[in-house]
């Protein structure tokens, strides 16, 4: 017997949960069922689907709901992820709606799988910069207990979502030719992205942080178990359709050099580090060494890593370390998160196929 399984949305997240569901050969019934907010026919990754809009009879016999729809009042999760829950299927939510509520694990497979317990029936993934963070911070926190993190995102469009990809896409043509009164939708994105950068992703809160800053924050300190880690995050939108980079900085209560950074992240799973001296570098660049960017994530072999450089010391601190990550906010940031859930509840006997 094999799985079955339902997606709700099916935006930029939800295309990448039927693709990797597909390339894992997750244990399921194919085609999984997939619902939106109105009906109709929808090419995803390839292949037809019939899109449902979302009811009680897309939860009918599931036996897990990966939602990827939007939030708040009249979002996916909160309209539907109870009734999901009471048709028996297990949910794992790409949304930020449930991620801080004590009750409901929030989840990395590679930093904190104990926290799905045997009765856990709803499981949230983090924030897509959240992810990458995390899985960066995990490993060296173990190592030499980290008290102090200063981040700065570049994060891509499709971070907000389809229309936003569509927003960047749609003003190229007009920036190529003039940056003068670019048309733009501020309920999407706050100014214009086009050629731009932007410091404001999400709503801005009382204490002059945006969201997106909170949720690097307090997202961080619940996945890592421990609220004493001094995290302050400054999010940036940037002109990049997919892939979020961050600038890291951290301060750890035992010495840890580059070196040995370097070394516990490359044996880290869903970590590579790419990080050693570039001999032969056409610049002739005799200090020159390796580094991940944007592009690197397209790679088959690192579309699914976190990459990691940069790894140098701060000498403006005592124990201080810098450093450069970069992933696939669709797929680690969401999708690939979530289908990973999906498999450590098959592993742990929650779910069977
Ligand atoms: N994009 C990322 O990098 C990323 C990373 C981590 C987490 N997330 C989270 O993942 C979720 C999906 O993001 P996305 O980027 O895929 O968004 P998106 O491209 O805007 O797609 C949203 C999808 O959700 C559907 N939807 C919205 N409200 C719904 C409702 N009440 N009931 C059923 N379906 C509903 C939409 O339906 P229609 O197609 O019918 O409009 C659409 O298919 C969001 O919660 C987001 O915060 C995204």
């Amino acid at each position: 017997m094999s799985l079955r399984v339902t997606i709700v949305g099916v935006g930029m997240v939800g295309e990448r949960i039927v693709s990797i569901l597909r390339e894992r050969s997750f244990p399921m019934e194919w085609p999984p069922r997939v619902c939106a907010t109105r009906e109709r026919v929808e090419t995803l990754d390839g292949e037809e689907f019939h899109v449902a809009k979302t009811d009680e009879n897309c939860f009918k016999d599931a036996d897990i709901v990966f939602f990827a729809g939007r939030e708040g009042a009249k979002g996916a999760s909160i309209q539907w992820g109870a009734k999901a829950q009471a048709s028996g299927a297990v949910c794992v939510d790409n949304g930020s709606d449930f991620r801080l509520n004590p009750k409901v694990p929030l989840v990395i497979p590679e930093v904190n799988p104990e926290a799905i317990r045997p009765q856990t029936r709803f499981i949230a993934s983090p924030n897509c910069s959240t992810i990458q963070l995390a899985m960066v911070l995990h490993p060296l926190h173990k190592a030499a207990r980290i008290h102090r993190v200063v981040v700065s995102t570049y994060q891509s469009v499709s971070g907000w979502g389809v229309r936003a990809h569509e927003e960047l896409l749609s003003q190229m043509p007009q920036a190529l030719k003039s940056l003068d009164n670019i048309p733009f939708d501020p309920m999407i994105l706050a100014r214009p992205i086009a050629f731009n950068y932007i410091p404001h992703i999400d709503k801005f809160t009382q204490n002059g942080c945006t969201k997106e800053e909170m949720k690097m924050v307090l997202e961080t300190q619940k996945i890592m178990g421990d609220e004493s880690i001094k995290i302050s995050a400054t999010t940036v939108r940037v002109p990049v359709l997919v892939g979020h980079g961050e600038s890291i900085n951290i301060q750890t209560e035992n010495k840890l050099s580059p070196a040995q950074a370097r070394q516990i992240l490359s044996d880290s799973p869903g970590i590579a580090v790419l990080d050693e001296p570039n001999k032969g570098n056409p610049r002739h660049d005799p200090f020159e060494r390796t580094y991940p960017d944007g592009l690197d994530i397209r790679k088959p072999q690192y579309r699914d890593m976190v990459l990691v450089g940069r790894i140098r010391k701060d000498p403006t601190i005592e124990n201080g370390l810098n450093l450069w990550c970069v992933a696939d906010n669709l797929r680690k940031g969401a999708a690939l998160n979530v289908v990973q859930i999906g498999e450590l509840l098959i592993k742990r006997g929650i779910i069977r196929p």
